[in-house]
């Protein structure tokens, strides 16, 4: 397995989860330097998700090792990954209907201090600082949602609750933030207008992305790198455009979507 260039924000080596003797995810290794655009893709049932969930804490590994930064977080529970970099935005939208856009990564803001005014924001107390309200601003004005900052989160499209589900994610800091398939249920140029915003937003923040995602344009605008899981296994690694003309992509892909390039 070749490693990144820079040294590794995420390695995870021999990683192995199974489901009641299925084998989701076999022995992967994975590196991620903090900053990079990395895809990850396969076919439906290929172990994305379960991979993913091994490397968040969301489900515990049978086999294998997670570092952030060099520590081993293998045993950490999801909040302490967070807190050492590592965000998440979650495949189907949860948002509080009512709640308005800007309240979301206030919400968002208070569970990163951690300073307990948590509670005083659910009885409708404890008014937002100044400097507060401007790091929700400056999130939202990344993603193009300023001017929906005070509009109830009921009112916004699908493509613009995606965006603000990474705006909560943001508010966090992370230095690798992993997606899910944020382009499903997206028409093409939704899609168009996710990848442009969050690339926008990466390259002024800095962070990495690993990305899982069933559109191929998406990926291969988007990413540098990507990996290929087929069967719980890697069968492909390398830059984007070689790995996506690849026959064992070709193949892996054959008959479960006819759209690779
Ligand atoms: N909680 C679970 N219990 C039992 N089996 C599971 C569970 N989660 C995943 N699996 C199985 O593990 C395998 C990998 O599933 P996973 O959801 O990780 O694939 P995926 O690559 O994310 O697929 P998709 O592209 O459809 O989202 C599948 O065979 C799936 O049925
Ligand atoms: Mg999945």
């Amino acid at each position: 397995m070749s490693a990144t260039a820079d040294e590794p924000f995420l390695q995870a080596k021999g990683v192995a989860k199974s489901f009641a003797g299925i084998m989701a995810v076999h022995h992967v290794d994975i590196a991620v330097a903090a900053g990079e655009r990395v895809g990850l893709i396969g076919p439906n049932g290929a172990g994305k998700t379960t991979l993913f969930n091994c490397l968040l804490g969301v489900v515990p590994v049978d086999r294998g090792v997670v570092q952030l930064a060099g520590e081993d977080v293998t045993r950490l529970p999801i909040h302490l990954r967070a807190r050492r970099g590592l965000g998440r935005t979650f495949q189907r939208i949860e948002l509080f209907a009512e709640a308005t856009v800007r309240e979301h990564l206030l919400i968002a803001e208070r569970t990163r201090r951690g300073d307990g005014a948590l509670w005083k924001d659910l009885l409708g107390r404890g008014r937002p600082k100044a400097d507060e309200i401007e790091r929700c601003d400056h999130i939202l004005g990344l993603l193009g949602l300023a001017e929906l900052a005070d509009a109830p989160s009921e009112h916004l499209s699908l493509g613009q609750g995606r965006l603000l589900e990474v705006g909560r994610a943001l508010m966090t800091e992370p230095r690798l933030l992993l997606l899910d398939e944020p382009s499903s249920g997206l028409d093409h140029d939704e899609t168009v207008d996710l990848g442009r915003t969050l690339r926008d937003a990466q390259i002024d923040r800095g962070f990495g992305v690993l990305l899982v995602e069933h559109d191929v344009e998406f990926v291969s605008d988007f990413t540098d790198r990507c990996l290929v899981l087929d069967a719980g296994r890697l069968i492909a690694e390398g830059p984007t455009g070689e790995v996506l003309a690849s026959d064992a992509v070709r193949e892996a892909y054959l008959g479960t979507m006819g759209t690779v390039a």
